[in-house]
């Protein structure tokens, strides 16, 4: 049995038996890698690691920099220590709360973490920190460590969800960018021997060998043209000429691919987030998958902080929102009224065709899913259901204000 079955039990009770290592795994867990939870601990601890591997990497550029025996490269080298320690920290407690993810649940602990390390994050993770252990217990030059240290700068793709659909993109379009690849290599060949044939004698030092006649070749093709080399016959510069051209078609093929895979990308990510979170809303935890799919692509994520006005009264109603996390206040006379996760406001707006009837202002740090006008009406004509389920929410608001 896997150290975290004894935990899926229901209710307080069962909470208070769970292990206190268990407790703590899981709210690391929350902490470091979970995708949905927020709060400013999470947000302090993202920016923590971020300013560390940004400061790691100045560090690298200015370290040459330095004078070898100076005070700034002592502190310098006591910052290096620091870092590692605290990157190796890092690395431990990801390997051990990767029992935690999702994906893993099913592993026993000890395939859970070996996946982790085997992934291009752990791989990364552990980049970033080797390099400092294999320099501690072998001789290797200082020069090259330090270099290595710029493999720290990886670490960031975790912060960076479009550097994530890069490398996604990439992968996808893998066979298309090996068959770009080909075609690229038969052009070079091609136009290398080419080259050889017609100038090979009159330029024997630049052209006598086809592998001589390469370096041409990739230089024209890539449209980069140093001028070193050029083709002195008639006949060689048509064919530079062609090759130019042919280099800049070949070149444009793998941009457009890698470009349309990478909206794609984009795209599908924005959808997955998107329908997670859709779910977290009560009033659309039934609806079936087909309709997640078409609710999640009407509505935005947003995330407000604390004291911001989100609706103002007498404003035009342009959306409605649905509270995932966080707190709000409606301004009603003579009490105010708190909206939590869950919830949802500004819909009196849309279904009257009226004004805000309210100001509305987060209390807390607050996530929300934005339901423009237009998606609004169409929901409300899809699932009728779902109209009935919101007017009848906006007539006990109406019940409920103080008569004038
Ligand atoms: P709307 O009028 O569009 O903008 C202000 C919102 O505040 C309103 O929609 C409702 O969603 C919300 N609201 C108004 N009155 C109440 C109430 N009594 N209780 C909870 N929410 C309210």
């Amino acid at each position: 049995m896997r150290d975290g079955d004894e935990t899926q039990t229901d209710g307080n009770d069962a909470t208070s038996r769970v292990p206190a290592s268990l407790r703590l795994r899981r709210e690391l867990y929350r902490l470091l890698e979970s995708q949905t939870a927020g709060g400013e601990l999470r947000r302090a601890i993202d920016a923590a690691l971020i300013t560390l591997i940004l400061a790691n990497a100045i560090l690298v550029l200015v370290d040459e920099a330095i004078p070898a025996h100076s005070d700034l490269a002592r502190w310098l080298w006591a910052f290096e220590h620091l870092s590692v320690g605290l990157f190796t920290v890092e690395y431990l407690c990801r390997l051990w709360i990767s029992v935690e993810h999702d994906a893993f649940h099913h592993l026993p602990p000890w395939r859970a973490r070996m996946q982790y390390m085997a992934s291009a994050a752990g791989l990364i993770d552990l980049l970033a920190i080797l390099p400092y252990f294999v320099g501690a217990l072998a001789a290797i030059d200082l020069r090259y460590l330090r270099l290595l240290r710029l493999f720290r700068l990886l670490k960031l793709s975790r912060y960076s969800p479009a550097l994530q659909s890069l490398a996604a993109a990439f992968y996808q379009e893998r066979r298309s960018f090996l068959g770009a690849l080909l075609i690229l290599i038969v052009a070079l060949l091609s136009t290398a021997s080419l080259m050889h044939l017609v100038e090979g004698e009159s330029q024997p030092d630049a052209f006598g060998t086809l592998m001589r006649s390469m370096w041409w070749a990739i230089v024209t093709l890539t449209t980069v043209g140093y001028g070193d080399v050029v083709p002195h016959t008639p006949l060689g510069k048509l064919i530079g000429g062609a090759s130019a051209l042919l280099g800049l078609c070949l070149f444009a093929l793998p941009s457009a691919i890698m470009a349309s895979s990478f909206v794609e990308q984009i795209k599908r990510r924005d959808f997955v987030v998107n329908a997670k979170l859709v779910m977290q809303v009560p009033l659309f935890a039934n609806v079936g998958v087909m309709h997640l799919v078409e609710i999640a692509s009407m509505l935005k994520p947003r995330t407000v902080p604390p004291l911001y006005t989100v609706v103002r009264k007498g404003d035009p109603a342009d959306c409605m929102y649905f509270i995932l996390s966080g707190e709000l206040e409606v301004e009603l006379q003579p009490k105010p009224v708190r909206l939590a996760s869950g919830d949802f406001f500004g819909e009196m707006g849309l279904l009257n065709r009226a004004p805000r009837s309210a100001t509305v202002t987060a209390v807390t740090d607050t996530q929300l899913l934005v339901l423009e006008d237009i998606d609004f009406d169409k929901l409300m004509r899809l699932y009728p259901d779902m109209r009935t389920a919101i007017e009848a929410r906006a007539a006990d608001r109406i019940k409920a204000a103080p008569k004038k």
